[in-house]
C-alpha cells in the first residue's frame, strides 16, 4: 500500500537515509544543562518542526517532562540512548511554535557523578530538524498491509465508515518501537488498499493513556454531541482502568475529550469497550472486556453517558488461559440465508491455539441484554479459533460498513514476541481486511469464516502463471515467484489431494529458508511450518508449525494465499480455514514447490499473480 502522508504532517525529504533508519542531519538550537546524576534540562533555543528524540531500545524509559513556557504541556516515556542511538524519533515543535520548551528529564539510570551521566549517548544526539522522512528504510515493511509510518503499532481500534471512507485507528507509540505512551493513531482509506496517514487523534490526556475502543457514528444525536457525531469509547488507562468518551465533529480527524469522563468505572481491570446501536431494542449497546475475570460485561444506554449493566458473558467457558479482551459483538446471516445468529469476538493473550495471542469466538443468541452461547452435541460451549496462526490479534470491525458488511482487521503480531521482530522505524503491521460470514459445519456447529475483502482483487497485478492442471508427486514440481516487489505476490489454486497423504506447498529461497504449508486431507487440515522460514531466533515462541481445520470433508481444497515482505496469510476453503503468520526470509521466497507424500495429486486453476502497489 503507497503511504500517503496528509498535508497536515506533510514532511519533505531532505533526511539522509542510513542503516539506521529514521535519523537526521545535525543541527543547533538545542542547549543541555545537567542538574544531577538522573536530572537534566534539553531546552530547545532555534526555530524548528521536530525535535528528534535518540531512542536506544535496550535501555528503560526515561520520563521526559515537555515544559511549555514554565507549564507542564505532557509526559512522555521514551528509551534515550546511553551508548548508542538506535533511530530517532520526532516530537512535533508545531503546536508551541513562538512559546519556551525545555524538556525535563529524569532518566532511569542513576549514576553516582554528573560526569558519568553526561557520557550518555543522547545528549549530544537531541537534534532540531524541520523536515522528516518516512520513507521506508527497512526490508521487513509490507509492501501492501497497514502499517504506521513510524512507532510502535498493536490492536487497531475504533472503526468506523463515513462518507465514502474506512477510518482506521491503532494504538500507537509515537515515541518509540516498543510498547508505551498509547495514542490512538489514525490513518483512512477509500478502498481498504491505500492508506492515507494523519496526525494522531486522541492523546494520551489527564485520566491515563489512551487504550484500545470502539467508535460509533450517533445518527440521531442521542449523545448530545451533535447529529451524526463519531464518537469514540476507550480505556483511560492510568492507575486504573475507566472507560471515557471523545467525539468528532470532523468525521474523525480530531476529538474533544468528554469533560464528564469517566463514564463506566469498575473495581477490577476491564478494558475495550465495544458499542454499537442495536436497532431491535433501540439502545447502545457495550460489551467490554472483564480482562482478568475472563469474562465479557454487557451494557445498555441511551445516550452512551450513562451505562446500565445488564449481564457478563464467558465466566469459565471457551478458552480461559489469558486475559480476555478486545471484544466485539454482531449479527449475522448462517450460510448466506434469513436465518442469523450473533458472533461474539474474543481476543485472549495467552492461550491462543498455539501459543500467546488468538482470537477465540463464541456463536450464540443475543436478546439486548444477554449473550447466550451456543452448545454441542454435549451440551458444553465449544472452543472455536478465527484464525489458527499465530499473528491475527485484537481483530474488530468496522461500525457502519456500507451494504451490512462485517469488515474486521487484526494486528499482525503476537505478545510472545511482537517487541523483538526484527524491523525498527516502525513495529508491527495489521493483517489483510477482511469480511466475516457464518457457516454450519458437518457436525452442525455454527462457526465463522473470513477472506479478503473484495477490495483487495485490485492489488492483482500482472499473471505471472496460469497453469490449467498440473500433476504432481513426490518429486514435486517448482514454479518461480515474482522476482519485483521482493517477491510479494498473490497465489490462487484448488488442491484435488487424489490418493496422497498429503500435499505440500513449499516457498523457498537459495539460502533454503522455506515456509511449508501442509494438506492433509483425511484430517481436513492445513498446516503452516515455519521453523526455518528466516530469521526465527529472537524468540523461542517464534519457530511454529500451525494447523488449521478446512472443513472440506478432505475433497479438493480452494486456497488463496497472500505473501507480503514479512507475512504470509491463507485462506482455504473461502476463508473456513485460516492461517496469518509472520515470516522474515533473509532473501525474498523466489520459488514455490508442490509436491505429495507418494501417490500423484493434481493441481487445477494455479494462478500466481504479482502486487500492484501503485494502486
Ligand atoms: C490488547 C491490549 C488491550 C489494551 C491495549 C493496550 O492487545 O492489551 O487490552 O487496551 O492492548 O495497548
Amino acid at each position: 500500500m503507497k503511504a500517503i502522508i496528509k498535508s497536515t504532517i506533510s514532511i519533505a525529504a531532505v533526511y539522509m537515509a542510513c542503516m539506521t533508519g529514521f535519523t537526521v542531519m545535525a543541527s543547533d538550537g538545542v542547549k543541555v544543562e545537567h542538574l544531577g546524576t538522573n536530572n537534566t534540562l534539553v531546552r530547545v533555543v532555534g526555530d524548528s518542526k521536530y525535535l528528534m528524540l535518540p531512542v536506544q531500545e535496550a535501555y528503560d524509559d526515561a520520563t521526559v517532562n515537555v515544559v511549555v513556557d514554565g507549564k507542564l504541556d505532557r509526559t512522555i516515556y521514551v528509551r534515550l540512548a546511553k551508548s548508542k542511538v538506535d533511530y530517532s524519533m520526532p516530537l512535533d515543535l508545531t503546536p508551541y511554535k513562538g512559546h519556551d520548551v525545555v524538556l525535563n528529564i529524569v532518566t532511569s539510570q542513576n549514576r553516582s557523578t554528573v560526569r558519568e551521566a553526561k557520557e550518555d549517548a543522547c545528549w549530544s544526539n537531541f537534534q532540531l530538524t524541520d523536515s522528516i522522512d518516512v520513507t521506508n528504510q527497512e526490508k521487513y515493511r509490507p509492501a501492501y498491509h497497514h502499517t504506521p509510518l513510524y512507532g510502535w503499532m498493536n490492536d487497531p481500534n475504533g472503526m468506523f465508515y463515513k462518507d465514502g471512507k474506512w477510518h482506521l485507528y491503532y494504538q500507537w507509540n509515537p515515541y518509540g518501537s516498543k510498547w508505551q505512551n498509547m495514542t490512538w493513531g489514525h490513518s483512512s482509506s477509500s478502498d481498504l488498499v491505500n492508506w492515507e496517514h494523519h496526525p494522531a487523534a486522541i492523546e494520551p490526556n489527564g485520566l491515563g493513556s489512551v487504550f484500545s475502543g470502539s467508535s460509533a457514528i450517533d445518527h440521531e444525536n442521542s449523545a448530545g454531541f451533535g447529529k451524526d457525531a463519531v464518537i469514540a469509547m476507550y480505556t483511560s488507562a492510568g492507575a486504573s482502568q475507566i472507560q471515557s468518551l471523545a467525539y468528532s465533529h470532523d468525521n474523525g480527524n480530531t476529538f474533544t475529550i468528554y469533560p464528564g469522563n469517566p463514564v463506566i468505572t469498575l473495581e477490577s481491570e476491564a478494558r475495550d469497550p465495544n458499542m454499537f446501536w442495536n436497532p431491535d431494542t433501540k439502545h447502545w449497546t457495550l460489551i467490554l472486556a472483564h480482562a482478568l475475570d475472563k469474562e465479557m460485561l454487557i451494557f445498555t444506554s441511551h445516550d452512551m453517558k450513562e451505562w446500565t449493566l445488564q449481564s457478563s458473558f464467558g465466566k469459565g467457558l471457551g478458552a480461559q488461559d489469558g486475559v480476555w479482551e478486545c471484544p466485539d459483538l454482531f449479527e449475522l446471516p448462517v450460510d448466506g440465508t434469513d436465518r442469523k445468529k450473533w458472533v461474539l469476538l474474543c481476543n485472549i493473550n495467552p492461550g491462543g491455539p498455539f501459543g500467546g495471542s488468538g482470537i477465540q469466538y463464541f456463536i450464540g443468541d443475543f436478546d439486548g441484554k444477554t449473550f447466550t452461547a451456543d452448545t454441542d452435541a454435549n451440551g458444553s460451549v465449544p472452543t472455536k479459533w478465527l484464525d489458527y496462526g499465530k499473528d491475527n490479534y485484537a481483530i474488530v470491525s468496522w461500525s457502519d460498513a456500507p451494504d451490512n458488511r462485517r469488515t474486521a482487521i487484526g494486528w499482525m503480531s503476537n505478545w510472545q514476541y511482537a517487541a523483538e521482530v526484527p524491523t525498527k522505524q516502525f513495529r508491527s503491521a495489521n493483517t489483510l481486511p477482511r469480511e466475516i460470514s457464518l457457516f454450519t459445519g458437518a457436525d452442525g456447529q455454527i462457526y465463522a469464516a473470513s477472506v479478503p475483502s473484495p477490495e483487495l482483487n485490485a492489488l492483482r497485478g500482472k499473471e505471472i502463471v496460469n497453469a490449467k492442471s498440473v500433476s504432481v508427486n513426490k518429486k514435486g514440481k517448482t514454479f518461480s515467484l515474482p522476482a519485483e516487489n521482493d517477491g510479494v505476490c498473490e497465489i490462487i489454486m484448488n488442491i484435488e489431494p487424489g490418493k496422497a497423504g498429503s500435499l505440500s506447498l513449499t516457498f523457498s529461497n537459495d539460502k533454503g529458508e522455506k515456509s511449508v504449508m501442509t494438506y492433509a486431507p483425511n484430517y481436513e487440515t492445513l498446516s503452516f511450518d515455519r521453523r526455518e522460514s528466516g530469521i526465527v531466533d529472537f524468540s523461542q515462541d517464534f519457530p511454529a508449525v500451525t494447523t488449521t481445520p478446512v472443513f472440506n470433508g478432505g475433497r479438493t481444497l480452494p486456497v488463496r494465499i497472500f505473501v507480503d515482505r514479512a507475512s504470509i496469510e491463507v485462506f482455504a476453503n473461502d476463508g473456513k480455514g485460516v492461517m496469518t503468520n509472520l515470516v522474515f526470509p533473509t532473501e525474498p521466497y523466489n520459488k514455490l514447490t508442490v509436491n505429495t507424500d507418494g501417490a500423484s495429486a493434481k493441481i487445477k486453476n494455479l494462478k500466481i499473480f504479482t502486487i500492484n502497489t501503485e494502486k
